[in-house]
């Protein structure tokens, strides 16, 4: 279990798109992460109260989301306004969703998913960063964390690492900057969602993809091996 006090990194902010929805998962607990049409980003329990299903697969409309099963809409409070079958109901107070404190900072979407988090212990990062890309790894947090502490690109070296909270670490080589933030998915399974400083040219950023894809193969290669 992830230390509860941590804001979590949850998606970069440019995989969700105004009016987009996805699924996503800390320490097995599913969430949604959408983007109302006038752009803030959402996180909350990815479950329809009616009857369950994934709020993820359903539809951002305006500032609401339409559950895809029975069309049920939630506002960007996660309270429900609308049952497609009984229109006219006032619908009650009672029926919402679970939602999370959310903050969009360094070009990540990071969620407070506990009642614990400690919201001044934001990680202390660059505004002016880059997208790279999310890779999804099986591996564990701290086999990820451990290794990429020592790991840089083969242009970062030496590098000057500072771990910025436990889901973070921050490589400085040669006037760049590289970020790694860490999303625990599950036990067995970790999100690092990626990100350059903006002084990074397209060939770089292209490199630096195809450097995470050789280090996914790297890490669960380590962790087949410790496991
Ligand atoms: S399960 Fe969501 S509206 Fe029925």
């Amino acid at each position: 279990m992830t230390d509860t006090t941590l804001w979590v990194p949850v998606a970069l902010s440019t995989s969700i798109e105004p009016g987009t929805s996805a699924g996503t998962s800390i320490d097995g607990a599913e969430y949604v992460v959408w983007r109302d049409d006038k752009g803030k980003a959402h996180v909350w329990e990815d479950r329809c109260p009616h009857r369950g299903m994934r709020l993820s697969f359903g539809f951002v409309r305006g500032d609401q989301i339409a559950c895809l099963y029975h069309g049920w809409r939630y506002d960007n409070a996660g309270q429900c306004r609308l049952i497609p079958a009984h229109p006219d109901l006032d619908v009650p107070k009672t029926i919402k969703v679970p939602t999370f404190a959310v903050v969009e900072a360094a070009g990540l979407i990071w969620a407070a998913v506990s009642p614990d988090t400690d919201r001044t212990t934001m990680p202390d990062l660059p505004e002016d960063l880059l997208s790279v890309r999310s890779l999804y790894v099986d591996a564990p947090l701290a086999l990820c964390r451990d290794r990429l502490a020592e790991v840089s690109p083969p242009d970062m070296e030496p590098a000057e690492v500072a771990e910025l909270s436990p889901l973070c670490l921050q490589r400085t080589a040669a006037g760049s900057t590289l970020v790694i933030a860490f999303q625990p998915l599950n036990a067995d399974r970790t999100a690092l969602h990626i990100l350059v400083s903006a002084s990074a040219d397209n060939q770089t950023r292209a490199q630096l993809a195809t450097w995470a894809t050789g280090l996914r193969f790297a890490l669960e290669n380590s962790y087949i091996r410790v496991a």
